[in-house]
């Protein structure tokens, strides 16, 4: 997508309608807003026209990447843009809820950044600031939203291989390694692997057993002193009708998920050398965290090699971790293009056509503009963000407490939903 500023229609593809453009702009350019970037530019129906960010650098540097677009030192200033029709929210995590809201009382529709918040009141007053003015509010970009685990889904639900019986999911990341601003290292601004790692993995659990979880027993860990921020959970859950759910997030970096395939190696973010040489500038105090988190921003060269890169990587046990999904005759998991699936007569495996390879982070900017210009259904909305966000926060809490936590919030996947996604296995 050329970045033009204030565009209605796209005349892209000559001979075609022209597309409706969705007028987007973004909340805090920082990691996760660069993560997505290639994503918004990539589609015809979005016009990225802004972005607001507090430091200059990256004001500058979004406007040498997008010419014609605006850059706000404010969130405040951005809300008040009269052509922006939506915004992206990926400032840090205590900004969540303000943002949100912000937006709302300005008449934007928002998709907000996992988490969705802090906590359950925060939530509650962004769906009632969306409901209120008459906005769309999508608690996006989670890992649920790839075409594996979606396809994972249809299988389950088409009953092919009999009732869901356990969903088992397990991450082995250097997470921890990565570098990390001051908020990031507090829980109580939303810091940690259970606050920013967890929402994949519950959004995920709760996409595939349809999501109402009824309780959580979980543990946290925080092994690391120069990280002051839980960086492990073991958790247990139940959904409501019993099914059983183990989740696991190692954060530190040492055995990495992506040794279980035999195409994957010990790396993620970083091979074994680089997490060494990380790890011990940690301990010595030698690490400009601040600089190694800037590289990773727009225009930093991290982020062109990591998140810009031409290249097509093959699924991995990375941050979602492996996922195995067992029902009465057969169990699910991911392939390097796709889905295994093990039933009565073997085992199959099949690719799925992914635009934007496996992660593909296209999705979430499909279901907000089908929401908003076509008037279809959001599925990932704010009371479906605020379950997840309380499944999260009930994982520190059953820590805290040693016991279980019996669930209140929880929403179900609506029935229509991803009934178009074509998936070969269900061919037959
Ligand atoms: N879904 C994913 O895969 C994913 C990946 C990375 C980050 N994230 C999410 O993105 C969010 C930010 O994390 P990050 O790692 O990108 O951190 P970051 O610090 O790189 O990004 C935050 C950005 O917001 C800016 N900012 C700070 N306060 C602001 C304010 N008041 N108004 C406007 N901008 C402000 C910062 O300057 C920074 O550029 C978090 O919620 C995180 O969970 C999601």
């Amino acid at each position: 997508m050329p970045s033009m500023a204030i565009v209605e229609e796209s005349t892209k593809g000559s001979g075609q309608a022209p597309v409706k453009q969705l007028n987007l702009a973004m909340i805090g350019v920082g990691v996760g807003g660069a993560e997505m970037l290639p994503a918004m530019e990539a589609m015809e129906e979005i016009n990225l026209m802004a972005g607001a960010d507090i430091v200059e650098t990256t004001r500058k540097r979004f406007v040498e990447r997008y010419p014609n677009a605006r850059a706000y030192a404010s969130a405040e200033e951005l809300v008040k843009d009269p052509e922006v029709e939506a915004v992206w929210i990926s400032s840090p995590n205590r900004f969540h809820a303000e943002h949100a809201i912000l937006a709302a009382e300005h008449g934007k529709h928002v998709v907000v950044e996992k988490p969705m918040a802090l906590n359950l009141e925060q939530a509650e007053k962004m769906v009632e600031a969306a409901r209120a003015n008459g906005v769309k509010l999508l608690a996006g970009h989670t890992r649920s939203y790839t075409v594996p685990v979606r396809a994972m889904r249809r299988i389950v639900n088409s009953g092919r291989l009999g009732k869901l019986q356990a969903i088992n999911v397990w991450a082995y990341s250097d997470w921890m390694l990565r570098p990390r601003s001051a908020d990031e290292l507090d829980l109580a601004q939303g810091g940690g692997i259970p606050y920013r790692q967890g929402p994949h993995q519950i959004d995920t659990i709760r996409v595939l057993g349809g999501g109402k979880l009824r309780s959580v027993r979980a543990s946290t860990g925080q092994w690391m002193p120069e990280r002051p921020i839980p960086g492990y959970y073991s958790a247990y859950l139940e959904f409501e009708d019993g099914t059983p759910v183990t989740m696991v997030h190692n954060g530190y970096g040492y055995f990495l998920g992506a040794e279980l395939v035999p195409w994957g190696e010990s790396k993620q973010r970083y091979n074994v050398e680089e997490r060494v040489a990380v790890r011990k500038a940690m301990r010595a105090g030698t690490r400009d965290e601040n600089a190694d988190k800037q590289d990773l921003r727009i225009g930093g060269q991290a982020e062109q090699e990591i998140f810009r890169s031409e290249r097509k990587d093959p699924w991995v046990p990375e941050d979602m971790g492996m996922v195995i999904v067992s029902c009465e005759r057969g169990d699910i998991r991911h392939s390097k293009w796709g889905l295994y699936v093990y039933d009565d007569e073997g085992i199959q495996e099949f690719d799925l056509a992914m635009e934007g390879g496996v992660i593909g982070r296209r999705a979430e900017l499909e279901e907000l503009y089908n929401g908003v210009v076509l008037g279809k259904p959001i599925y990932h909305d704010g009371t479906w963000g605020m379950a997840t966000l309380e499944v999260c926060l009930a994982v520190m809490e059953s820590a805290n407490q040693h016991k279980e936590i019996q669930l209140t919030h929880q929403v179900a996947v609506p029935g229509d939903y991803d009934s178009d996604l074509h998936v070969p296995y269900l061919d037959a």
